[in-house]
C-alpha cells in the first residue's frame, strides 16, 4: 500500500501504533523526501537530516527555554486550580536542560563538579554486583522479562546510590521519573501529564527535604552532599535549582537507559551473528554500546524554540516556533552512516548524535556508557542460549523515549 510518509511521520509522532512499527521505513523515505518542513499537526518545524540537527543543536541562536511555555498555555482555571505553591510551577523551568546561559552554565558546572568521570567509574563494583544479583533473581522467574527484572532497577539503583537516596523506595522513584519522561517527551496530552508531574512535584519535593536536612547536618559522599555544598557557596544555587536539578537526574537517565539496556538486548537478539560476536568477544562492548545508541537511539526526539526569526537548514523560521530535531532519524542518514539500516557492532567512525552535542550534551553519558558495557556481555555470559519468547514487542507510547515495555525471554 502506497502510503504519504510526511503523515505516517506525523502519525508516528501522535503514537500510532502500526506507524511506530514501520519507523524506518518513514524515516528512509521523509529524509529522502524533505530536509525541513513545518508540521501544522504538531505545531513545530521538523528537522530531518544529520547535518541540520546537529548544526541546531550548537546554534546559540535557538533556545532550549521551552517549559514555561507549555505552562504558560495551560488554561487559566487550570492554573487556578492548581496550588499556587506547588513546587512543578516554580521548579520547571528551573532544569538545565530547559536553560540558556548564563543560568545554564552555571547549573551546568556545579552539577559536573559533583558528576565526575572517578565518581561515575567508581560505580562499576556496584553496576557489577547489582548486576549478578538481579540476573540470579531473573534466572528464578516463571517467566523472565529483562525490562521488569534488569533494565527498569538496575538504573534507579545505580542514580539512588549515586545521589544518596535509599534505593527501597524505587516504585516511587520509578513513578516519577515515569512522570519526568511523559512531561519532557509527549507533545501531546499535556493536561493529563501536567498534571501527574505536578502531583510527582509535590510527592519528590516532600521526600528529599528530609534528605536534604539529614546531609546539611552531616555530609556523606554523595551527590546529595556535592550540591549542599555548592548551594553553600553564596547564591550560587537556590534551593529551587537544587530540587529540580536532582529530579532531573533522577529522571533523565532512568526511561532513557532502560531503552539503551532494552534496545540493545532486542537488537542483539534479532542479530544472532552480532550477538555472537559479541559473547565471543566482549571487549567489543564498546563500540556495540555506540551501535544499539545509534541504531535504536533512546532519546529520539530534543527541541529547541526561536527567540527571534532567523534562517536555519535553508529556512526563513519565525520568532517563537518549535523546532523538533529528529536525534534517531539524523542517526540513520545515509549521507553519514553507510549502510545506517545495518546493525554492526563493529561499525567504526560512528559519530552518532544519541546523546545530542554541544553546550546541553548528555551529562550522564559516560554513566549510561558504563551500565550498557557492564551489563549487556554479563547477560550473554550468564545466559547463553537467551532467545525471545514473544517476536512482536510493544513499544513505549512515547514518541521521544524509545524502548520496548516489554522483552520476555527465555534462558535456556
Ligand atoms: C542512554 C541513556 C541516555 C540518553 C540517550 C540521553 C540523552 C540525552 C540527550 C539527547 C540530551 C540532550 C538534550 C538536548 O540537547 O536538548 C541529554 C541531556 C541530559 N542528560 Fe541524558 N541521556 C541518557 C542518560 C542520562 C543519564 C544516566 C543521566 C543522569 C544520571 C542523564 C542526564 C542528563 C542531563 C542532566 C542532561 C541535561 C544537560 C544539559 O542541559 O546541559 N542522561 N541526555
Amino acid at each position: 500500500m502506497s502510503i504519504n510518509y510526511i503523515d505516517a511521520l506525523e502519525r508516528l509522532l501522535l503514537l500510532d501504533e502500526e506507524m511506530m512499527n514501520r519507523r524506518y521505513e518513514i524515516f528512509r523515505h521523509v529524509q529522502g523526501e524533505r530536509r525541513v518542513f513545518y508540521s501544522e499537526k504538531l505545531q513545530r518545524w521538523i528537522f530531518t537530516q544529520y547535518s541540520d540537527v546537529r548544526e541546531a543543536l550548537r546554534d546559540a541562536r535557538l533556545s532550549s527555554e521551552q517549559l514555561p511555555s507549555v505552562l504558560k498555555q495551560l488554561p487559566a482555571e487550570i492554573r487556578d486550580t492548581l496550588d499556587t505553591d506547588n513546587p512543578l510551577l516554580r521548579q520547571a523551568n528551573k532544569i538545565m536542560m530547559s536553560r540558556d546561559d548564563p543560568d545554564h552554565a552555571r547549573l551546568r558546572l556545579l552539577v559536573n563538579k559533583a558528576f565526575t568521570p572517578r565518581m561515575i567509574e567508581h560505580q562499576r563494583p556496584l553496576i557489577t554486583r547489582l548486576t549478578h544479583d538481579l540476573l540470579d533473581q531473573m534466572g528464578q522467574q516463571e517467566q523472565p522479562d529483562f525490562i521488569r527484572d534488569l533494565a527498569i532497577p538496575l538504573p534507579i539503583m545505580v542514580i539512588a546510590a549515586l545521589i544518596g537516596i535509599p534505593y527501597e523506595s524505587l516504585g516511587q522513584i520509578k513513578q516519577w521519573s515515569d512522570a519526568g519522561a511523559d512531561f519532557l517527551g509527549k507533545p501531546t496530552d499535556t493536561l493529563e501529564v501536567f498534571f501527574r508531574m505536578a502531583g510527582a512535584a509535590m510527592e519528590f519535593n516532600a521526600f528529599i527535604h528530609p534528605h536534604l536536612e539529614e546531609r546539611r547536618r552531616q555530609p556523606k559522599d554523595d551527590l546529595l552532599s556535592a550540591f549542599i555544598a555548592a548551594e553553600s557557596q553564596g547564591d550560587k544555587l537556590t534551593e529551587d535549582e537544587l530540587i529540580a536539578n536532582i529530579y532531573l537526574l533522577l529522571a533523565a537517565g532512568n526511561e532513557t537507559t532502560t531503552n539503551l539496556l532494552g534496545n540493545g538486548l532486542y537488537a542483539l537478539l534479532k542479530h544472532p551473528d552480532q550477538l555472537e560476536l559479541l559473547r565471543q568477544r566482549p571487549a567489543l562492548a564498546d563500540t556495540a554500546v555506540e551501535e544499539i545508541l545509534r541504531y535504536e537511539s533512546p532519546s529520539q526526539i530534543t527541541g529547541r524554540h526561536t527567540k527571534r526569526e532567523l534562517e536555519i537548514a535553508g529556512q526563513q523560521i519565525g520568532a517563537d516556533q518549535s523546532i523538533m530535531l529528529l536525534l534517531g532519524m539524523a542517526n540513520r542518514d545515509p549521507q553519514v552512516f553507510t549502510d545506517p539500516d545495518r546493525f554492526d557492532i563493529t561499525r567504526k567512525d560512528n559519530k552518532h548524535i544519541a546523546f545530542g552535542l554541544g553546550p546541553h550534551y548528555c551529562l550522564g553519558a559516560p554513566l549510561a556508557r558504563l551500565e550498557a558495557q557492564v551489563i549487556l556481555p554479563m547477560v550473554l555470559e550468564r545466559f547463553p542460549a537467551i532467545h525471545l519468547t514473544d517476536s512482536q514487542i510493544h513499544w513505549r507510547k512515547n514518541p521521544t523515549f524509545l524502548g520496548p515495555e516489554n522483552l520476555p525471554v527465555a534462558l535456556s
